[in-house]
C-alpha cells in the first residue's frame, strides 16, 4: 500500500507498504525514532504513545498496535517531536521535571505523549487520562503532580500544523465509504477486515500472523456517524469507544461509567464498536449493555443489507451469524428511560479484560417487574442473555424474595467456564450478586463496591 503523512511536522510518503507493519516498529527500526519504546507489543503498558492528529483533533494511541496503513491522511507526533523548533519544552515536559515525574525514565516518552494530548484537549481527569500508561519506578503522585501543574499552560504553536494536515490529506488504497467497502469486501471475502486493530494488531504482534489481504476501514467516514432521532440512537461500526461514551454518557450513565474502564484511552481511542460486536468476543463489553438495551444489528453485504437483534448474532463461541463478504455496518438501539446498569467485573480495576461483565435493564412499575433484559459476558462462550432469571422477575413484585427466587435461575441460564480469569462458581455467585446490587442500587440502598472512593 502506499500513504501519506505527517511525522513531527514533516510530510512522509512511503509505497509498498505492508499492512502488518507497525508504526512502533517503524519509527525505531527504519528512522531511528527510539524515543518511542516497547514494553509489553500489545497496547497494555502505554509506553508507545504518540499523539496522532486528523480532522477530529489529537488522540493518543498506542503505536505498537497501530499498524501503518492506519495512518494515511493523518499527523503523528513522537516524544522527539514535542518539543519547539527552537528546542523549548513542552509544558508537560517541563513540569514533569520541576515535579520529579522521572526516575528511570523507560515510561516517561508514553506518559508525555498522553500528557500532552490530555493537555491538548484540555481534559484533567488526569487518572482516566493516564490509566494507560504504567510506571514501574516512579510513582504516580509525582507525574499526576505534573500534569496539574501544566494544566493551564497554552498549547504550543508548533503542534497546531498537525490537524490542518489531517483535514486536507487525500487517502488512496482503502475504501472511502461504507459502499466502496461493500462492493470490496463482497469480491473479496477471505480479506481480514481492520478497524481499530485493537484485536488485529495483536494478530500480528503477539500470534505473528501473515494477513494476506487487508481491507483497512479508517477512511469510510460514513462508518463514523452517530444518528440520533426521538426514536434511536445509531452507531456506525466505525464509531470509537471514547465517543460511544460521550454519546452515552448523558442517557444511560452507567453505561459511560463502565466504558470509562474499557481498556485505556489509547485502546479506547482505537477500538471501534463495530469491531468489539463482529469479533464475537465472550467478553467483549459492549454486547452485554446493547442486549439489555434492545439493540439492534445492522449488517451489509454487497447492496442486501438485514437487521437482527444482537443477541441472534452469536450463535457459538467463535461463530457469528455473518455471512462471507457481509460486514457490520450499524448497530442501534430505542431510545428509553434509563433503567441499565451495567457492573464489569475484572481482577484489576482499570484497563482490564471483564471475567463478568453483567448489564441490567428491569422496569419496575407500582412496585411489580414491568419487563426485565438481562445480558452477561463472561458466563457462557457467547455474550448472552439470563432467559430464564428474566423470566423469574416478570410480573412479580420488586422485593428482596424475588430477587433470592430468581437468582436460583443463573444456575439454568449458564454454566460458565473456569479460567485464568475466574472460576465457573466465582462466576455463578457474582451474576447473582450482581442482581441483588442492582435492586439494593435501584431501592437506594448503598451499594458502591469500591473500598476507596475517589
Ligand atoms: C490493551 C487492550 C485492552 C482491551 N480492553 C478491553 C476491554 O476492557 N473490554 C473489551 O470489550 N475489549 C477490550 N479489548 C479488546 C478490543 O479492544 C475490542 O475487542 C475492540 O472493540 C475491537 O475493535 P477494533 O476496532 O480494534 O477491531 P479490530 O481489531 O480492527 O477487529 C476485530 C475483529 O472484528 C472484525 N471487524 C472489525 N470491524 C468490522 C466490521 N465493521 N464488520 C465486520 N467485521 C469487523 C475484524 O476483521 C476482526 O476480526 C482490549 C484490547 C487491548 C489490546
Ligand atoms: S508497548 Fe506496551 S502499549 Fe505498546
Ligand atoms: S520512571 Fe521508571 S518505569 Fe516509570
Amino acid at each position: 500500500m502506499n500513504i501519506t503523512f505527517l511525522l513531527n511536522g514533516e510530510s512522509v510518503e512511503l509505497k509498498g507498504v505492508s499492512p502488518t507493519d507497525t508504526l512502533l516498529d517503524w519509527l525505531r527500526e527504519t528512522r531511528g525514532l527510539t524515543g518511542t519504546k516497547e514494553g509489553c507489543n500489545e497496547g497494555d503498558c502505554g509506553a508507545c504513545t504518540v499523539m496522532v492528529t486528523d480532522s477530529e483533533g489529537p488522540r493518543a494511541l498506542n503505536a505498537c498496535i497501530l499498524l501503518l496503513p492506519q495512518l494515511q491522511g493523518r499527523a503523528v507526533r513522537t516524544v522527539e517531536g514535542l518539543k519547539g523548533p527552537d528546542g523549548a519544552l513542552h509544558p508537560v515536559q517541563q513540569a514533569m521535571i520541576d515535579h520529579h515525574g522521572s526516575q528511570c525514565g523507560f515510561c516517561t516518552p508514553g506518559f508525555v505523549m498522553s500528557m500532552a494530548t490530555a493537555h491538548a484537549k484540555g481534559a484533567t481527569d488526569h487518572d482516566d487520562q493516564l490509566a494507560g500508561n504504567l510506571c514501574r519506578c516512579t510513582g504516580y503522585a509525582p507525574i499526576i503532580r505534573a500534569a496539574r501543574a501544566a494544566e493551564g499552560a497554552a498549547r504550543p504553536d508548533w503542534l497546531k500544523s498537525d490537524r490542518a494536515f489531517g483535514a486536507t490529506a487525500q487517502a488512496t488504497d482503502a475504501p472511502r465509504s461504507s459502499d466502496d467497502l461493500a462492493a470490496l469486501y463482497e469480491a473479496n471475502p477471505s480479506a481480514v477486515l481492520v478497524a481499530g486493530a485493537t484485536d488485529v494488531g495483536l494478530w500480528v504482534t503477539k500470534a505473528l500472523r501473515a494477513l494476506p489481504q487487508v481491507i483497512f476501514l479508517g477512511q469510510c467516514d460514513d462508518l463514523k456517524t452517530v444518528d440520533m432521532n426521538g426514536q434511536t440512537i445509531r452507531f456506525g461500526a466505525m464509531v470509537d469507544m471514547n465517543r460511544v461514551r460521550e454519546v452515552v454518557a448523558p442517557l444511560h450513565p452507567s453505561y459511560a461509567e463502565m466504558i470509562r474502564r474499557y481498556g485505556s484511552v489509547q485502546v479506547r481511542n482505537a477500538a471501534t464498536i463495530g469491531g468489539n460486536i463482529a469479533n464475537g468476543s465472550p467478553i467483549g463489553d459492549n454486547p452485554p449493555a446493547l442486549i439489555a438495551l434492545g439493540a439492534t444489528l445492522h449488517l451489509r453485504k454487497g447492496n442486501t443489507r438485514r437487521d437482527l437483534p444482537l443477541e441472534s448474532f452469536f450463535l457459538d463461541y467463535g461463530k457469528q451469524d455473518r455471512a462471507p463478504g457481509e460486514f457490520v455496518e450499524a448497530v442501534s438501539f430505542p431510545r428509553q428511560p434509563d433503567n441499565l446498569k451495567c457492573y464489569k467485573l475484572s481482577k484489576r480495576f482499570d484497563q482490564d479484560i471483564s471475567a463478568v461483565c453483567g448489564a441490567f435493564n428491569i422496569t419496575v412499575e407500582d412496585g411489580k417487574v414491568m419487563s426485565a433484559r438481562i445480558a452477561f459476558g463472561g458466563m457462557a462462550g457467547i455474550p448472552k442473555r439470563a432467559a430464564r432469571v428474566e423470566a423469574a422477575l416478570t410480573g412479580q413484585p420488586w422485593t428482596v424474595k424475588t430477587i433470592e427466587t430468581a437468582q436460583a435461575f443463573f444456575a439454568e441460564d449458564f454454566a460458565p467456564m473456569s479460567d485464568m480469569r475466574a472460576s465457573a462458581a466465582y462466576r455463578l455467585n457474582s451474576a447473582a450478586a450482581m442482581l441483588a446490587r442492582y435492586h439494593a442500587e435501584t431501592s437506594g440502598e448503598p451499594a458502591s463496591v469500591l473500598e476507596v472512593q475517589p
